[in-house]
Parts: C-alpha cells; sequence; structure tokens
C-alpha cells in the first residue's frame, strides 16, 4: 500500500502502541486506540482499516451507521450499546465507517435533541471504551463533523488524493511483472491528475486485463490513458449522483435550522 509519510508514521505508532499496550498500561498509559481517518473517496482508509487489522492479528468488524442510525433514538442507543458490549469484550478492530452518516442522517430524527442525544451516547460510550480494542472511524466528509468530536480521538489521520510522485509509485506498483518500458510516464501521470489511488489501481487492472487477454505482456500509454478516462466518467456519474442525494445540501433540517447549523449546535 501507498502512503504518505505521515499516515504511515500516524499508522505505525498505534500498531506499536497496541503491540505493546502492556508494557504502557503498568505505566498508567493507555495504547492509542481511537484513531479517525479523514479523506477522499480511494484514499486508502478502508484499507488502511484491514492492514492494521491484519497486522496486529485481530478480527476486523465493520460497523455501517448508515444501517444502525434508525428515526427511533431508543432503538438507535440500544444498537449502540450492542456495539460497545462486543468493542469491549471481542478484542478487535471496529471500524465505523461512513462515520458522517451520525450526522448525515439527521433529516430522519424528529428533531435536534434527538440527532444530539444520538451523538453524545455515541461520544459517551467512545470516552468509556478500554483501549484494549482499536476502533477506527472514517469519513469523506470531515466537514459534516463537529470539531468538537475530532477532540474524542487519540489521533486523526488525513489522507489525501496521490501526489504526482505516491501515483507514479502507485502505477509501477500495480503493473509490476508486466512490461511497462514503452510507457510515456510523465502523461500518464498527468492525465492522473486529481485520480484517486483506487482508480490509479483499477486503470492499471483495466490496463493490464487488456494486455494478457491481448496475449501480450506490454501495457502501453495508450490502453492507461483509455482506462483512466474510463475510470473519469465512472466517478463523474457517481459524484453528480452523491451530490444530489446529500442531505447536507438541502436546507431541510429541523425546524428550518439547516443541516449544518443543527450539527454543529450538537457540541454546544
Ligand atoms: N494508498 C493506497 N495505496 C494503494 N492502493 C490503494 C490506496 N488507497 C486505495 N487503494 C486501492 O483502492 C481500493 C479502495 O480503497 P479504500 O481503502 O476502500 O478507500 P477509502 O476507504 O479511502 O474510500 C483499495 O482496495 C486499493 O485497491
Ligand atoms: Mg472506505
Amino acid at each position: 500500500m501507498i502512503l504518505p509519510k505521515e499516515v504511515e508514521r500516524k499508522l505505525r505508532r498505534v500498531l506499536r502502541e497496541q503491540r505493546q499496550q502492556a508494557k504502557l498500561l503498568t505505566h498508567a498509559l493507555p495504547p492509542r486506540a481511537k484513531v479517525l481517518l479523514v479523506g477522499p473517496p480511494g484514499s486508502g482508509k478502508t484499507m488502511s482499516t484491514r492492514a492494521l487489522a491484519g497486522e496486529l492479528r485481530l478480527p476486523l468488524f465493520t460497523i455501517l451507521l448508515d444501517g444502525l442510525i434508525t428515526k427511533f433514538m431508543g432503538e438507535t442507543a440500544a444498537k449502540l450499546r450492542l456495539v460497545f458490549d462486543a468493542i469491549r469484550e471481542t478484542r478487535g478492530v471496529y471500524l465505523f465507517d461512513e462515520f458522517d452518516a451520525i450526522g448525515g442522517q439527521r433529516t430522519l430524527m424528529n428533531d435536534v435533541g434527538e440527532i444530539r442525544r444520538v451523538l453524545s451516547s455515541f461520544l459517551h460510550f467512545l470516552e468509556d471504551a478500554e483501549p484494549t480494542s482499536v476502533i477506527v472511524a472514517a469519513t469523506n466528509h470531515p466537514d459534516l463533523l463537529d470539531p468538537a468530536l475530532f477532540r474524542r480521538f487519540d489521533d486523526v489521520i488525513e489522507y489525501s488524493l496521490p501526489t504526482e510522485e505516491l501515483a507514479r509509485k502507485a502505477f509501477r506498483s500495480r503493473l509490476q511483472g508486466l512490461d511497462t518500458s514503452d510507457v510515456d510516464w510523465q502523461s500518464v501521470v498527468g492525465a492522473a491528475k486529481a485520480s484517486s489511488f483506487a482508480d490509479i489501481v483499477k486503470a492499471c487492472e483495466d490496463a493490464a486485463k487488456e494486455a494478457i487477454l491481448g496475449d501480450t505482456d506490454v501495457v502501453t500509454t495508450e490502453t492507461l490513458l483509455r482506462a483512466l478516462e474510463d475510470r473519469r466518467g465512472v466517478r463523474g456519474r457517481r459524484a453528480a449522483s452523491r451530490w444530489r442525494a446529500d442531505p447536507a445540501a438541502l436546507p431541510i433540517g429541523p425546524r428550518g435550522v439547516s443541516a449544518e447549523t443543527s450539527l454543529r449546535r450538537l457540541s454546544q
């Protein structure tokens, strides 16, 4: 996996503290156990969490908040409690994916008070959680999260789109074993500007399949450029539908409060 230095450093620090948690705990120092991963889709948040679990040889559990939050506050709180019971009882890595749903689903709620209670019960559970399990929250929309929330995590790790250098590495690593000696890297990397790691990996796989099915191991600049172009098409359509579906874009918060404002008010 290809990561910016700072991201890698922070992930390694979590691993180190988790691996030697007994040592830290004898000095009353809690190991890092609660991390928030922030960054655009396809930048490696889920993949890193899987890697953490793998390195620690712990099971990975993913909690989709989208499905957990219902319009009944009591039911939501009860489900959250079950999740945190499991976190206490079974050591593992627990990924709260699409973490912004805790605010994004607010139109389902009857009023601001209920949303505030979901968030505050989450924060309460989070605060009480022992540092034996690792709790990872991931979001593509940090702007939907309340700043107060960031402080509850031991680390906030920021992912980004690949720099030119990392994009180049990503291409080379995914095309390893194929003949890329004729590839004009400058134009390929240039065309991948604003592409995510996920887009680059997919484009490489498309180009590799094309080569292999054509009974050659030669990957050309043209196939790579075309594959990138195809990915961009897919992403453009996805982004458009997301925009329409995003409740934060609509001023329909409870009692006429805009969604953004109502979320910000939760922490006050
Ligand atoms: N930093 C990275 N290095 C290498 N491959 C990556 C990276 N980030 C994403 N990918 C590729 O994209 C796929 C999707 O990434 P994922 O971790 O699900 O992104 P996110 O959770 O940030 O939306 C991964 O399975 C992997 O193939
Ligand atoms: Mg993800």
